[in-house]
């Protein structure tokens, strides 16, 4: 059996884990951030990298331990090595390196979009994916609509022009005085609105695989916030008193997953895919789950809701299949990459 430890450093979760053999989870260890960016409204590049530096090694340390291993057990050791806020990322990268250095161990440095895709692979039900495969990824930096042929086969079909689709909840959540991070809490107002009462407009509806949200989220910025002085700002926005939050909530996440739901029924039906795959973030969202379940017949998957946002062990998944593939990184040259697609050009880093 093969051991690997994943870390993930790349935004705002410092988290560890141990995977054997790419899919059983030994052990997943996630210190959240969450509370430092909300003072914020977002994610603070330099609070984030110095809390990475606080929690690394009692991450790592709890990861081995909760897996009941010794750390010798490891066969190898991944780390994300992008994209993300480059500060974040060294801290991983360095603390991998370090250990690898001094265990003699290979290390593997993974893209955090692959990583998200294998959180799929990380449940028992969904071990037997037969290719291709249609992959929407819709996290806070991205959205991503992908052809897998093959582990480690990516063909990027398209994606955003602009904002990420999380990215978009994000800053309507804080639009609407909602907490941080908005798109669960936007999911939330939702439930209680009526989807139907403002009709947003659904940008991009045309022949290619490309999203937008951004004329989106100045639609809900001229519905739902008070002044134009306030429209710049990102703090102390006030909300309009004869608005409904819920309501404005419903209709701009209908408005955000209609086009992403369409357009991965579409990509999976043109290029004979047998599954569509969910990952990212927002792939916790439900209703996107619903809208694509009713946009396609074909079987829609997606991870279960404690591996949809960043954690360790898609990472150690993600190795786990670049290992099959003979790969491995050399550890004096293994640098950080904040930004890096996945595609097949892109794959060796
Ligand atoms: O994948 P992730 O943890 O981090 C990135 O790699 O970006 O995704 C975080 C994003 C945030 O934008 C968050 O608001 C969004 O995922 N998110 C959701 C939901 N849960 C998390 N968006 C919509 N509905 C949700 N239930
Ligand atoms: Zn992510």
């Amino acid at each position: 059996m093969t051991y690997i430890l994943g870390i993930e450093t790349s935004c705002d979760e410092t988290a560890a884990a141990v995977v054997i053999d790419g899919t059983t989870i030994a052990s997943n260890i996630i210190a959240s951030q969450i509370d430092l960016h909300a003072q914020y409204g977002g994610v603070f590049p330099e609070a984030a990298s110095r809390a990475h530096v606080e929690a690394i090694g009692l991450v790592v340390n709890e990861a081995i331990r909760d897996a009941g291993i010794d750390f010798s057990r490891i066969n190898a050791i991944a780390v994300t090595r992008g994209p993300g806020l480059v500060g974040s990322l060294l801290v991983g990268i360095n603390y991998a390196k370090g250990l690898a250095l001094a265990s003699g161990k290979p290390l593997l440095g993974i893209n955090h979009l692959e990583g998200h895709v294998y959180s799929l692979w990380l449940t028992q039900p969904y071990r037997e994916v037969r290719f291709p495969v249609v992959v929407l990824l819709v996290s806070g930096g991205h959205t991503e609509l992908l052809l897998m042929r093959d582990h480690g086969d990516y063909e990027r079909l398209g994606g955003t022009l602009d904002d990420a689709a999380g990215e978009a909840f994000d800053k309507v959540g804080r639009m609407l005085g909602l907490p941080f991070p908005g798109g669960p809490n936007i999911e939330q107002a939702a439930m209680h609105g009526n989807s139907a009462a403002y009709n947003f407009p659904r940008a991009l509806r045309d022949d290619s695989y490309n999203f937008s949200f951004s004329g989106l989220k100045t639609a809900v910025m001229r519905e739902a916030v008070v002044s134009s002085s306030i429209r710049r700002g990102e703090k102390g926005m006030q909300v309009r008193s004869d608005i409904s939050v819920n309501d404005i909530a419903a209709s701009f996440q209908l408005a955000a997953i209609s086009v992403l739901a369409e357009k991965t029924a579409r990509a999976a039906n043109e290029h004979n895919a047998t599954e569509i795959l969910l990952a990212g973030g927002v792939s916790a969202n439900q209703a996107l789950r619903l809208a694509i379940r009713q946009s396609s017949e074909l079987p829609v998957r997606y991870p279960p809701l404690n591996l949809c946002t960043d954690n360790g062990a898609m990472i150690a998944a993600a190795a786990f299949y670049r290992m099959q593939n003979g790969l491995k990184d050399d550890l004096f040259t293994l640098d950080a990459i904040p930004m890096w697609p996945l595609n097949n050009e892109t794959y060796m880093g």
